[in-house]
């Protein structure tokens, strides 16, 4: 497992670069990289962002969903068995339990109230894994706003029970991007359509991607996650946990994680990315631990990019994780050096999606099994330097119903030879980025 690596001296926020500004940086990354036709959107957005994330009403309206609705909060769950194997105390953050089946139900009810709120008359999203076209259509079927969903062909095949969901939920479901199409294309689309059709329509992102206010707005709405779990861990375990884990696609489910922990200094915030077949071009989606600085779909961060700046094919088993691009609070932190990413292969997390079904009676995402592996490993590590028992914490972004028909498929194919990994080259924003591939809103 390939390992992007926090150097120790980095470990607290750098207090010199700004976080979080009014334009939507993180340190270099993030902004607004867009066509002209959509900054006027993106201003009424920012505009209704600001407003609605303070006041009190909408704040109270958003926590009565959260609890009534989707099921907040999230149990935390002590792994008995796991802990057994691994030799460690292992604690899981049940998004899967939500309604819909995974944490994106926290962006879309969120953002469907603020697209309420904004008397949008039509809201459209993307979807990787089919979860966040489900709960977009979910939470727009409850504000009563027609949804169209965007969603790469590839995706369709291999999510098709979502697919399906999503139309019973009153959605239109529309394929893109040829026979390969994936969660790139479909976020292309919702751009393209978004820019047509700005004056009515909502545009529901559903990770820490794309324009500002996006990155911001949706990690926000996910810092639940974090905020619960480590009030819960503290209150289970009586300690906080040595090390947290999360898969990385977008980046929103271990934003939200994460957020609980950042200012906890002495917690390992560890991001799993999608090591796919190997480090090689084309057979992974593993952004931060083997892309490069560029511009994708609205905003500045690590990419994975040909030599001249072109976005390259990327590759994994998991539809979620399946994604050239990473938010780019993601890239300030890996900068920061308060969180480190690995990239997981296929194999590993196919090998921990059977562990902890087999071990718990809890079928994760495949997205979450990426975490789960890192998880493993980690533990493994530790162990290695003679460090026993760790105390961690994983988050279950999701629930692997959705993923069983595809498991078995691949459990069924003649094992692949392994690809000889290459070493990432340093990734460390030391030159000045590419700023050539410009995806959305033309
Ligand atoms: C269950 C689940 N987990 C994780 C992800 C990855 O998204 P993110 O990185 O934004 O949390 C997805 C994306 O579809 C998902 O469905």
């Amino acid at each position: 497992m390939a390992t992007k690596k926090k150097s120790d001296k980095l470990k607290k926020l750098p207090s010199k670069q700004k976080v979080d500004t009014p334009e939507g940086y993180f340190g270099e990354f993030g902004g607004r990289f867009v066509s002209e036709l959509l900054i006027p959107a993106l201003d009424e957005l920012n505009a209704a962002w600001k407003k609605y994330s303070v006041d009190k009403k909408f704040h109270n309206e958003l926590t009565a969903l959260y609890t009534e609705y989707a099921g907040r909060p999230s149990l935390l769950t002590y792994a008995p068995n796991l802990s057994a194997r691994w030799k460690a105390q292992v604690y899981l953050k049940r998004e899967d339990l939500l309604h819909t089946g995974s944490h994106k139900i926290n962006n879309t009810l969120g953002q469907a109230l603020l697209a309420h709120k904004m008397k949008k008359k039509r809201i459209i999203a993307e979807t990787g894994a089919g979860q966040h076209g489900v709960a977009t259509a979910t939470a727009a079927a409850l504000m009563k706003i027609p949804a169209q969903i965007y969603m790469g062909s590839e995706d369709l095949r291999r999510q098709a029970l979502n697919s399906f969901r999503m139309k019973l939920l009153g959605a239109q479901v529309v394929g893109v991007g040829g026979e390969k199409g994936t969660l790139r294309d479909a976020v292309n689309e919702a751009l393209r359509d978004w820019a047509k059709n700005v004056d009515d329509t909502y545009y529901l992102i559903g990770s820490a991607i794309g324009p500002h206010p996006y990155p911001t707005m949706v990690r926000t709405f996910q810092s639940i996650i974090g905020r619960e779990a480590r009030a819960q861990f503290m209150k289970m375990a009586g300690k906080l946990p040595q090390a947290v884990f999360a898969c990385v696609g977008g980046g929103s489910n271990a934003l939200g994680i994460f957020y609980g922990f950042l200012k906890d200094t002495k917690v390992d915030l560890i991001g799993a990315e999608a090591g796919g077949r190997g480090l090689t071009p084309g057979n992974h989606s593993a952004s931060l631990t083997a892309g490069k600085p560029g511009v994708l779909q609205g905003a500045l961060t690590y990419i994975i990019q040909s030599g001249d700046g072109q976005v390259h094919n990327v590759h994994s088993i998991s539809a979620g994780l399946d994604y050239p691009g990473v938010g780019p609070e993601h890239a300030y932190l890996l900068k920061s050096g308060r969180t480190q990413y690995v990239a997981v292969r296929d194999k590993q997390a196919l090998e921990a999606f059977q562990e902890l079904s087999e071990s718990e009676g809890i079928i994760p995402a495949l997205e979450s099994a990426h975490a789960v592996a890192a998880a493993k490993n980690y533990v493994a590590d530790l162990s290695k330097k003679g460090k026993k028992n760790p105390a961690i914490l994983i988050c279950i972004s999701g629930r692997g119903d959705k993923d069983v028909e595809e498991v078995e498929r691949l459990l069924a194919l003649p094992v692949e030879p392994e690809i000889v990994e290459e070493v990432p080259t340093a990734q460390q924003f030391t030159t000045a980025p590419t700023v050539k591939v410009i995806a959305g809103g033309e």
